[in-house]
């Protein structure tokens, strides 16, 4: 019998408690052994609970209780969670969690933690909610040298951007749908600012290129400014605008993570991913490109990614090696966003596409009429060669409202 604790019984926990007893027999099959709920923790109190008997306000009880070889972290923040996964793993429990701020902050510190003590900290569920990609990532891909990893990552902006374009709603109106629905965080700027989706690009980060690296390190730009007239202009030139976290490696070996704003071409898989939808795309050496695809958000695709660590930790008996990373410090590691090479979809708000073609030149790929001016994308531009066109551009009259970077992958 394996015994495991769920921490906090908000959506995602209540979401695993749910799918354990839903599919238990498939569950405990796939283990190999019996399983059971023995703790839920949680401050509240659940007295009309079907599990009220396992709710219990002790940290110290659960950790108590030698029969307890698993926990599921679903609490989120920082702390207590760092604590009480630190005092599991020092005693040899793994631990599942769907906590993305904690590995991004955290994860070479637990990883360490869970080595010396010859048990696990998992962490599927904390990128791209239901889809399996922190497992294909050091396991099924493991034969690779992956050079790339572009995503989708966050469900709430991918929902507000496709809203925009397909429903014609204003940013604020789609927020505002987006948290009645239930996919945007309690703190929406954790979501619009772009900070969700960092954290997870810096947990692929670790993972792909076997250094920690922190939010701060990266550049982050979130959908605010994203305006009606540039998903419109996206779309006349046949594509979309999407929230893209990316991490590439530069040829001079540092990595280049970023989270922003992009036009996408329809070429591109990652264009036609829409709604709440996530997806990874994956570049590798062996594989070229493989893309994976679902639900970044909710309570039962989250508590699938959740319950599917606690079978795996259930299962090993040690430490997994090929999910690791260390803290060895960043510096010259994560490179300027400067460094990015990349076109640019280009709106103006006079003129004609005509005009602004002729303007581009050669390093125009395509343009097109929007409403109030015109819009085009450009080939692959370094950052100085960014800011001559669009210097040229002004010189020529042309009065550039917006400029996004194209994702090229
Ligand atoms: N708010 C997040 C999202 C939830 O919208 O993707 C999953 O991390």
């Amino acid at each position: 019998m394996k015994k495991f604790a769920v921490l906090g019984y908000g959506t995602v926990g209540s979401g695993v408690v749910e799918l354990f007893y839903k599919n238990r027999e498939k569950i405990e099959q796939k283990a190999g052994c019996p399983m059971e709920v023995g703790y839920i923790l949680d401050l509240r109190d659940f007295p009309d609970s079907p599990y009220a008997d396992k709710f219990t306000k002790s940290m110290d009880s659960i950790l108590a209780d030698p029969e307890v070889s698993v926990v599921a972290e679903c609490m989120g923040g920082v702390e207590p969670a760092f604590t009480y996964l630190m005092q599991c793993l020092g005693k040899g429990i793994s631990v599942a969690t769907s906590n993305k701020e904690l590995i991004a902050r955290k994860g070479a510190q637990l990883l360490a933690e869970a080595k010396a003590h010859s048990c696990n900290c998992f962490f599927e569920a904390s990128v791209g909610g239901a889809i399996p990609i922190i497992r294909p990532l050091h396991r099924c891909l493991a034969a690779n040298d992956i050079t790339a990893v572009y995503g989708i990552l966050n469900g709430t902006t991918n929902f507000i951007l496709d809203k925009m374009l397909s429903d014609d709603m204003s940013f604020e109106a789609a927020l505002a749908l987006a948290q009645e629905l239930g996919y945007a965080e309690r703190e929406p700027s954790a979501d619009v600012d772009g900070h969700d989706a960092c954290r997870k690009i810096c947990i692929i980060s670790s993972l792909v290129f076997g250094k920690h690296v922190y939010p701060e390190s990266v550049k982050t730009v979130g959908i605010r400014e994203v305006s009606l007239a540039d998903a419109a202009a996206a779309d006349a030139l046949d594509g979309a605008v999407k929230l893209i976290a990316s991490v590439r490696r530069l040829e001079d070996g540092r990595i280049l993570p970023m989270v922003q704003p992009m036009f996408v071409p329809h070429d591109n898989m990652l264009s036609r991913v829409d709604g709440v939808f996530n997806a990874v795309m994956v570049c590798g050496d062996g594989i070229d490109r493989a893309v994976f695809c679902g639900r970044g958000a909710g309570k039962l695709p989250t508590a699938s990614a959740v319950m599917g660590d606690v079978i795996e930790a259930a299962k090993h008996q040690c430490t997994v090696f090929s999910q690791d990373w260390v803290d060895s410090g960043e510096q010259d590691f994560v490179a300027d966003a400067d460094a990015l090479c990349c076109g640019l979809m280009i709106r103006i708000a006079n003129g004609d596409a005509a005009a602004l073609a002729a303007a581009v030149g050669d390093r125009c790929e395509a343009s097109a009429v929007v409403d109030g001016g015109a819009a085009c994308y450009t080939t692959c531009l370094n950052a100085v060669e960014q800011q001559d066109l669009l210097a040229e551009l002004n010189n020529a009259g042309l009065q550039v409202v917006s400029a996004l970077p194209v994702l090229d992958a």
